[in-house]
């Protein structure tokens, strides 16, 4: 958040303005103002509350000034990695959302220039790479642009400067950042809820854009060539509410939209902890991926990416079935990989404390930094797909995917167990995803909100599917069941004759993962034998399989993807369905019964 008035101290429109955007992080706050030549700077651990109450961020003077609520990405949380960052002299400020993925070789060089880092994030580079640019004479613009031109990753900036106290510059790549235009008063935030009640006129920034914002005017070029960029404010007829969803009904459906951004984010995992974890898991005598509820889908998922692609063979198992049936075995030669968004499952946290104490060595995969998760750990990667809201698990499966399978092509290269051209290839498609991902859910979301108005009366769906399409059958029963309250069951399709196909009778809705792979053939069997007992086939499949669609009451189809990949496809049109389910229902898809976000009990 940014605020620049015409005479008005900003502290205050800051603070209101950052408790709007406190959903979308909350593990540290820190504001940054200036007044006659002095940088103001207040920050720390804790919710923007807490450390308001500590610091009061109210007595802060200045008309100008940025603000930041945290969601650590580097660095723990705690007061020298909250926002703002600040240079060796404490002349500029910076706020950060994002991931600067080149900021270890930045670091390394700036640290030869003699600049004293103080925290152990990305951000702080920025920090000092403009100051370093400021000390050979640019002005702050050009200093600024240089700046965003060595960064990779993504990043959402604005910036303040002692020596140009009447402007804040911004910067956009892959996150969201918006001007506000205000009548005496311009802001900047990486949504509109932290200004909507100030102004409702936006300017939506584009990636690659920076900006200058003044009291009265903003300007906005292309960072790589300086081409000016004209673009007039858009009216939102948002209430802060709305805006905090950025005008979807539900924190749900925004965050099933917003997946396509937070799988470029987890696409930027550090190496040196890639490298890590995959040395750990290469080492080990027997692999377990341990896991609950959505997380434990991502895992059976992880166990398909790691045996083909790298031949090595895991044990995908319930958190809470993990002593009774493991226990016994576990010694210092087992490697644990335990995946959970929340980091605090207490399922997942008994059962890695009981592997701990008999010497097994804890990897973690999470979306929380600082959890307890990533302090038990021996090493540990990051999602880095911000606070889920909603209480069902969507963009944070999707991108706990995406970390296994980059961690599964890199245990590939390591063991050399594949051909070259295999890996080569799936790494093309692996970063295809996202920006599949975002086209297929604006594609099939009519179709599969009418699937839901005319299943919605249902007493019952049966998933099916086979091979990698297992995990997803099991995710989309999830996904459905927890927010429509509809009883599901999924099943391997092979497992369907050895049981479940005794309750099929006529018109009984099941679901059909069947995308174009190996499985395709045994599938259509399946289907068949569904058909002829009179059930109702829903199928998600190949976009231009004709044969599927035709055997098919109801067809959603597909882009083609990597057959390791599909369940982060072919998992959203069942998210999109349980939330339409839940809506024509009239049930809260965000907060669905007797569930809580995290679960903390055994
Ligand atoms: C389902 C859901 C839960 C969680 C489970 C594990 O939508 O959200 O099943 O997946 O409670 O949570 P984490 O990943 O935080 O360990």
């Amino acid at each position: 958040m940014g605020c620049i008035t015409d005479g008005r101290a900003v502290a205050n429109i800051l603070y209101k303005s950052l408790k709007r955007l406190e959903y979308r992080g909350y593990d540290s706050a820190g504001m940054a103002t200036i007044s006659s030549g002095t940088l103001y700077v207040k920050k720390d651990q804790g919710k923007i509350d807490e450390v308001n109450e500590r610091l009061n961020f109210n007595d802060m003077p200045g008309s100008i000034g940025i603000a930041h609520t945290r969601w650590a990405t580097h660095g723990a949380p705690s007061k020298v990695n909250a926002h703002p960052h600040t240079d060796c002299n404490n002349m500029l400020a910076v706020v950060h959302n994002g991931v600067i993925e080149n900021f270890m070789e930045l670091k390394r060089e700036l640290l030869d220039l003699n600049h004293k880092f103080v925290s152990k994030t990305d951000t702080e580079v920025i920090a000092h790479l403009l100051e370093e640019n400021l000390r050979k004479g640019e002005s702050f613009f050009s200093a600024f642009v240089n700046t965003v031109k060595r960064l990779s990753g993504s990043y959402a900036l604005a910036v303040v400067y002692v020596g140009e106290p009447e402007k804040i510059l911004v910067a956009k790549q892959d996150m969201p950042i918006l001007i506000g235009v205000g009548d005496g008063g311009m802001f900047v935030a990486s949504d509109a809820a932290a200004f909507i009640e100030e102004t409702n006129k936006a300017v939506i920034l584009q990636n690659g854009e920076v900006a200058i914002i003044t009291t009265k005017s903003y300007e906005i070029y292309r960072a790589k060539d300086g081409t000016r960029v004209t673009r007039s404010p858009i009216v939102l007829n948002w209430t802060v509410d709305m805006a905090e969803k950025q005008g979807f009904p539900h924190y749900t459906l925004k965050e099933i939209f917003e997946q396509s951004i937070t799988l470029k984010s987890a696409l930027r995992l550090q190496d040196a902890y890639v490298d890590l974890l995959t040395e750990f898991l290469d080492r080990g005598e027997k692999i377990f991926l341990l896991a609950a509820g959505t997380s434990y889908h991502a895992c059976l998922a992880a166990s398909y990416m790691f045996s083909k692609l790298a031949r090595l063979t895991t044990y995908p198992v319930i958190a809470s079935e993990f002593v009774d049936n493991y226990g016994h075995s576990i010694d210092i030669n087992t490697v644990i990989l335990a995946v959970s968004q929340s980091g605090e499952t207490a399922d997942v946290l008994n059962a890695l404390e009981f592997a701990r104490l008999r010497a097994a060595t804890i990897l973690g995969i999470t979306n929380v930094v600082g959890s307890t998760l990533t302090r038990i750990s021996r090493a540990y990667l990051l999602q880095n797909a911000g606070p889920e809201i909603g209480v069902a698990a969507t963009k944070t499966f999707t991108s706990q995917l995406i970390v296994l399978a980059q961690l599964a092509l890199r245990l590939a290269k390591k063991r050399g167990k594949i051909a070259q051209f295999e890996m080569d290839e799936f790494k093309d498609r692996l970063y295809e995803v996202p920006d599949i991902v975002s086209n297929i859910i604006e594609d099939v979301r009519a179709s599969v909100q009418d699937l839901a108005k005319k299943y919605a009366k249902e007493k019952f769906f049966l998933f099916l599917g086979r091979g990698m399409s297992t995990a997803t059958a099991f995710e989309g029963r999830l996904k459905v069941m927890e927010l429509s309250y509809i009883p599901c069951i999924a099943y391997s399709a092979g497992e369907s004759k050895h049981g479940p196909i005794s309750i099929v009778e006529k018109d009984v809705p099941v679901f059909f993962i069947c995308p174009k792979d190996d499985t395709r053939k045994a599938i259509l069997g399946n289907i068949e034998e569904m058909k002829a007992r009179g059930a109702r086939i829903i199928t998600i499949g190949s976009k231009d399989d004709r044969e599927l669609m035709e055997i098919s009451d109801d067809y959603i189809g597909m882009p083609d993807v990597h057959e390791l990949l599909s369940p982060i496809v072919y998992v959203l049109p069942f998210q999109l369905l349980a939330y339409y389910l839940a809506v024509e229902r009239g049930l809260d898809p965000d907060k669905p019964r007797n569930l809580a976000k995290s679960v903390t009990v055994l």
